[in-house]
């Protein structure tokens, strides 16, 4: 595929298609089709899809490998973000529906004591509940690498820390799928399978990591005995 075409097509087919997800959220939302309780179909629905980008963010250099097309670099950026973008409307979701819905508003909707509140609340139940704990986890991972996704914190930085930092990614697609398990009641088969999916794409590095570090012995010489 020729650069053109991968930065006038493919680029923009891929991104319009990541905004898919929020965008069918926006639609179902606007006529009715979510079920009863909406914001927990925006809470799941956000949360799965951040799982979706972070698993497709870790295949890229997998893919890469295997088929030997490296221009399938020049996504990881676009897809890193999404994980994030989706990861902090999920986080905001659950802000607003779980525990902004709860809150006495004493002063009005608008008011400090309704942000001290809310601040409260959020860092009270992200220390009670586990799974909550793991998935603030999951989302603090994600933080620093979108901040330092431009050209710019990469020059700042230095390839090598760069991409040192950015191994964080492994750290949230651990903790994505600990909080999903975490949450589930009763049938843990689509958390497994995102266990399965982030366990194999780890071990990829894991297994290629061992093989760069074993050292190539140097041919033996036949030995001439006098
Ligand atoms: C910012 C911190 C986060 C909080 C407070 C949070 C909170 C929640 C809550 C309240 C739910 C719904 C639980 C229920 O229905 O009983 C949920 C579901 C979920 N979250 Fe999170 N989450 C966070 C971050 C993340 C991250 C970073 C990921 C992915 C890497 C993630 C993936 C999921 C998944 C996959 C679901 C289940 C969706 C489903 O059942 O279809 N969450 N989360």
């Amino acid at each position: 595929m020729s650069d053109r075409a991968l930065r006038f097509v493919l680029k923009p087919a891929v991104f319009v298609a990541s905004l898919g997800p929020v965008g069918w959220l926006v639609w179902a939302a606007l006529t009715n089709h979510l079920s009863v309780n909406p914001l927990s179909d925006i809470t799941n629905e956000t949360g799965v899809w951040t799982l979706r980008f972070v698993c497709i963010t870790l295949a890229i250099t997998p893919l890469r490998r295997v088929t030997g097309w490296n221009a399938a670099i020049r996504f990881r950026r676009m897809t890193g973000l999404f994980a994030f973008f989706y990861g902090t409307l999920h986080f905001l979701t659950y802000v607003i529906a779980d525990r902004f819905a709860g809150l006495d508003f004493p002063d009005g909707f608008i008011a400090w004591s309704t942000a001290r509140n809310l601040a409260k609340s959020v860092s009270e139940d992200i220390y009670k509940r586990p799974f909550i704990t793991i998935g603030f986890t999951a989302w603090l991972t994600m933080l620093p690498l979108a901040l330092t996704s431009t050209s710019g914190m990469i020059r700042r930085l230095g390839g090598r820390r760069w991409n040192l930092l950015h191994r964080l990614i492994y750290a949230t697609g651990i903790a994505g799928v600990v909080h999903y398990w975490w949450l589930v009641k009763a049938d843990i088969s689509r958390p497994r399978t995102y266990a399965v999916v982030v366990g194999v794409l780890l071990a990829f590095r894991i297994i290629r990591a061992r093989l760069r570090a074993v050292p190539v012995r140097a041919p033996v010489r036949s030995v001439r005995l006098q």
